[in-house]
């Protein structure tokens, strides 16, 4: 497994039943029972290509008795309290968002939601502090240039988070990743603010810059 879905996998509480939404290749389930972490899993996904796929990786692990397959959106092929556990990864956060709004009591019931957006991680953050989702903890895994948020939920309200959070994560843990991501992210700004001051830019030159300073205040803490 890659270190996104083994950052995934880490957060997955010992003999849970888990419930992977757009499963795909189904790797995290078949991987959480190899490892014994768990004992059973449900994996669903809304296309039947993908959900093929799963099948056909999950039979060539012997797996049928332990991982169920489902097709349907979202938290729809479950029943209510049927899972402690719901991982929705790899898509964008609008559409987990959506997931999460189109089945509220479902989502509600679980002990815990894993959470991991591709795109539009604000957005998401913001949805659910709008909604009374408190994120735990958010654990990022990098794949070379590539950074990954992981967001364990849970649904319960929180204290307003900063805009700095609600941008660049929310009880982040700070390790090696975070602050590989932080300068990564400095790096990025850099360039676009240097394009905008050149287009002449001035107003989001100076919101760019002043994001900067806070990202490098951020850095800063790690090297006191
Ligand atoms: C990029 S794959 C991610 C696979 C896996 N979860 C991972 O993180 O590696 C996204 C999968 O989500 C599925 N998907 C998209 N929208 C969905 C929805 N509303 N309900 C269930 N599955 C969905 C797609 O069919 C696709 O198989």
């Amino acid at each position: 497994m890659n270190a996104r879905l083994q950052a995934i996998a880490n957060l997955i509480t010992k003999n849970t039943v888990v419930a992977d939404i757009g499963t795909d290749h189904a790797y995290l389930p078949i991987d959480l029972i190899l490892s014994g972490r768990i004992s059973r899993a449900i994996a669903s996904d809304i296309g039947k290509g993908p959900l093929a796929t799963a099948r056909a990786n999950v039979t060539a692990h012997g797996l049928t008795e332990q991982i169920a397959l489902r097709l349907g959106s979202g938290l729809a092929p479950y029943q209510l309290e049927e899972v402690d556990i719901f991982v929705i990864a790899g898509m964008g956060g609008h559409t987990i968002a959506e997931i999460l709004a189109e089945d509220v009591a479902k989502a509600r019931a679980a002990r815990y939601l894993i959470l991991q957006p591709m795109q539009n991680r604000p957005f998401l953050r913001q949805y659910l502090y709008d909604n009374a989702y408190r994120i735990d903890s958010e654990v990022i895994a990098q794949e070379g240039s590539k950074y990954y948020h992981i967001l364990k939920v849970v649904a319960q309200s929180a204290q307003k988070p900063s805009k700095f959070d609600l941008t660049f994560g929310v009880n982040v843990v700070k390790d090696d990743n975070y602050y590989s991501y932080l300068e990564h992210s400095i790096q990025q700004k850099n360039k676009l603010a240097d394009q905008l001051k050149s287009a002449g830019k001035t107003a989001e030159y100076k919101r760019l810059v002043d994001q900067i300073e806070q990202l490098k205040g951020a850095l800063n803490v790690r090297n006191r």
